[in-house]
This record gives structure tokens, sequence and C-alpha cells, in this order.
């Protein structure tokens, strides 16, 4: 095997770099050096969760896509590993853009990512998208010297070998391996209005692969091209996760840009084909997008996504030298034909100091004793008295704060970081409606508010609703306030979050 100078060179970067860098999240993963976007590889091999994620270490800007790399036993605290893959041949030569991991039968772990590569043909730039495989022990991979595995010249008639990426391998029904690749037709006039499509192949050994079918097709309806596809089964469902780029509003279901969406319904494991009754958002925040899903060993289905957004991330530069982090990694199940979603319950073990407040009344503005700080887990019930709406500011400090709030009476929970210090016009706001339910005949809501150093991760009403957003206020603002016109009723029990080194 050549050895690669890029990825040694990266390596070199991160080793003389890495550690040097401060002021990153308490318990969301970073990059190492540079830049972070989608998680990759997310997996479990040799007594540990591996995580990978889009990365460009030399900078904090999105550029040739390399492979970073972490480990964890608990999802929460992470080990860093060097680079283990760089673009360094000639069909990745553009990138190696997202993938999974799995292990093999022999006991390796496997990568299969997206090579990116770009060519002149008749004067215009040309892009390809190919699936490659690298082989490795958990430290180290290897390049199959065959690459790719799965080329264009296997997707279907009038589909795009350019947008054909994000491969996601699974073992199927019928037991054989299967891999999601994401894929656009060309069915619109210009390339990028094209709808995506997701495609299966088949494989018996992980190398040789066949084009099986066309999972399901977008018909442009969720957005247009559709990015970072997951597939598993639930109960007795399955579940489609994609994350289309160029989605439209829509009610306050769905926000402008790429969002991340959970399809549920019906797979014919023979015809290969997936049916969808019913779709919803996965995130009602402002940064999430990506996600990737392991089954843990216990049986949980664990989702984690990037806390970001693409029309955010790529308009302006923060000051910090990382960019880019996870979402807290969440334990995801079916209820009433929807995906809830609760954060890991690993979270617990790095609960500190206690506080209680019951049946608190809140009125005006209400400051209570111990209830401050930013790397927090907050898990609070409101109920209805005379008031008719609630709000929670956090990240606190003068004028500057970012919120939550609900409303009774149109049943809308919204989340908002305009005052959070921010300078840019980008989305600050979100809302989503949320039904509450009735206790003593009152209207209450639950939230769990997950606070980290530079995010806000909101749990409504036992993970119903998810709401996720990054908050760039110094970490000096760390007070908490609730607010109300009139009386609500508010439990809470509050802890700090100490990740112990
Ligand atoms: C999604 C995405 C993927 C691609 C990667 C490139 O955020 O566009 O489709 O593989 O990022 O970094």
């Amino acid at each position: 095997m050549m050895s690669s100078l890029k990825l040694e060179k990266a390596r070199k970067y991160e080793a003389e770099n890495g550690s040097k860098i401060k002021g990153r999240p308490g318990f969301h993963l970073t990059p190492l050096t540079g830049w972070m976007n989608d998680p990759n590889g997310f997996s479990y091999y040799g007594g540990c969760y591996h995580l990978f994620y889009q990365y460009h270490p030399y900078n904090t800007n999105w550029g040739p896509m390399h492979w970073g790399h972490a480990k964890s036993k608990d999802l929460l605290k992470w080990e860093y590993l060097p680079a283990v893959l760089a673009p360094d041949e000639l069909h990745d030569s553009f990138g190696c853009f997202s993938g999974c991991a799995v292990t093999t039968k022999q006991g390796s772990h496997l990568l299969m990512y997206t090579g990116v590569r770009k060519v002149l043909e008749s004067n215009k730039i040309k892009e390809y998208q190919v699936q490659c495989i690298a082989v490795g022990n958990g430290v180290d991979y290897v390049k199959y010297e065959t690459n790719p595995v799965i080329s264009g010249e296997t997707v279907p008639e009038d589909s795009s070998t350019t947008d054909f990426r994000d491969p996601k391998i699974f073992l199927d029904e019928d037991l054989r391996y299967s891999c999601i690749v994401a894929n656009r037709r060309l069915d619109a006039k210009k390339h990028h209005e094209g709808s995506g499509q997701i495609l299966l192949y088949k494989s018996d050994d992980l190398y040789n692969w066949e084009f099986k079918s066309v999972l399901i097709s977008n018909d442009n309806n969720l957005g247009r091209m559709w990015e970072c596809p997951d597939f598993f089964k639930m109960d007795e469902k399955y579940i489609l996760i994609v994350s289309p780029q160029d989605m439209q509003a829509d009610g306050m279901e769905y926000v402008p840009g790429n969002g991340a969406v959970c399809l549920i319904g019906e797979y014919d494991v023979n015809a290969g084909r997936f049916t969808q009754d019913t779709h919803h958002c996965i995130d009602y925040g402002i940064d999430f997008y990506a996600p990737q899903t392991v089954l843990a060993q216990d049986g949980r289905r664990i989702m984690i996504g990037w806390m970001q957004n693409w029309d955010t991330a790529t308009t302006y530069n923060r000051g910090h030298r990382w960019f880019g982090q996870t979402s807290l990694p969440r334990e995801i199940f079916l209820k009433d034909n929807r995906m809830y979603q609760l954060p890991i319950r690993e979270i617990e073990n790095y609960r500190k100091n206690k506080v209680e407040h019951r049946d608190v009344c809140i009125k005006g503005e209400v400051k209570l004793d111990r209830v401050f700080g930013r790397e927090t887990d907050m898990e609070m019930r409101f109920t209805q008295a005379e008031g008719t709406w609630i709000q929670i500011r956090f990240a606190m400090e003068g004028k500057i704060y970012s919120s939550v709030e609900y409303d009774f009476s149109k049943e809308i929970l919204t989340i908002d970081r305009m005052y959070s210090g921010t300078r840019r016009s980008v989305l600050n706001s979100r809302s989503t409606n949320l039904k509450p339910f009735i206790t003593d005949g009152k209207k209450s809501i639950s939230l769990r508010i997950i606070l980290d150093k530079y995010s806000a991760e909101i749990f409504a009403n036992g993970g119903e609703k998810v709401m996720s957003m990054v908050v760039e206020t110094k970490t000096s603002a760390r007070q908490i306030g609730f607010y109300s016109d009139n009386e609500v009723r508010m439990d809470l029990v509050k802890y700090d979050l100490e990740m112990i080194s």
C-alpha cells in the first residue's frame, strides 16, 4: 500500500494543533482541528462507539473533505483518534464525502464513503461521485485497491452520476448486505432542480455490489436532492431518515433550506421498495442536519446529527479555532406513528448539584436560587393558571439572552436567539405546535432543556418535539430566568453537567 502523504500531513497537523484548541463545548463533539460537518460511520466496533465526521482540518471552512475520528464508551465522553481518510486517490481527489461503517465477518471495520472527483470535459468541469471502501482496525484504514465498489454506471437511466452519495449499509431481511445511496433524477431542465431518490444495492461480501431498485423517489415533494439517508426497522414499521436540500416552508412543519426528515412506512423487501404513510420534521430548531443512527449494544437506536445549518455555516466565521459540533446523541423510539427523541440516558451520569423547586408561581420575572449555568440539564413542568404564556430565558447577561416560550392559547412553542448578541440576520427563531396535556383540568407541558457552552437542545413533552440551536453568546452569560404575564405554576429539577476528565 502506498502511504498517503495527505493523510500523514493531516495527522501531523492534528497532533501539533489539536490540544492547543481551547473553548470547546463540554459534552458535544467538535473537530479535533478546523471544520466539521456530517457525522459519518457511526458504529460500534472493538468495544467502543466510533464516530467519524466530515472534516477539513486546516481551517474553519469547508474544504477538501477528510474523515476525522473519535471513539467513546458512552457517546458523551469522546477520545480523539487520528484522521482516517484524506482525498488522495484519483476517484476521491476532490473529497471523501459522507458514509457509514460496519464490521466485516472477518472482524475488520469497513468504511464506505463517497469519493468525489472533478474532471474537465468539453470545457466544462464535471463532478463524479462514486462509492468507495476502506478497511481497518479502528485506528488505521486502507483504501480498497479496486475502488470504487459502486460506480456511476450502476445508476438507473435518467439519474445523476454527480449527485450520488452518502452510502449507508445495513443487513436486510433477506440476510443480504444492503446499501442505500442518495441520488438525483434528471427530471428537470437544470441538473440541480432534479428530484431526490434513494437507490438500493445488494451484496454478499461487502465488496461486490449490484443495483437492486429505487427504494423511494421524492418527486420534489420534500425539498429536491435528498442527502444522508438512513433506514431501519422499528417496531413493525420502517423508518427512512433523509436530509433534503432546498426545502420550502410548509406550515410550521418545515422551514426553507436544508432539513432533516423522518418518513415512516412499510418496506417490501422483495421489491426493494419503501412506501411512506407519514413524514415529519426531526428537529424543529435551527441547527440540526445529516443525522445518522447506530443500534446500541442493548438494542436502543441512537441518533446523532450535525448541530448546524448549511445556510448559516457558510456565511460567516466565528472566533473559535474549531467549527461545527454534533448534537447530543438521542434515543429514538416510535409512539403514535411519530419518531420521539430523548437525550441519551448516560448523560445522567454527569449530573451534579441537584436543585429542586416545586410548585413555583411564575408571574412577571422570577429568578430562582441556584438556577443558572451554561452546562446544565433542566427538567420542568409548567401548568397554566391565569397566565397565557411562559418564557424561559437562558445564556442571559444584561440585555442578552436566548429563550424558549410557550403560548398556552395558540399551543405553540418557540425558540429564539434574536437577543443572543448575534449581529447576523440568519434564521434566529422557529416555532412548532405542541399539544398540552391536561393535569387537574389545566393545560400542562413538560420541557427538558440541555445547555452546553454553545448550544441549547429542547425536548418537549417527553421527546415528541425537539428543537436545537447553536447559541454563540459568550460563556459568562449564565443567568436563567422565568417570565409570564400572569400565574403559571412550575416544577423544576436542575443539574449541572460536568465531564470528569
Ligand atoms: C451533507 C453533505 C453530504 C456530503 C457532505 C460533503 O451535509 O452535503 O451529502 O456527503 O455533506 O461534505
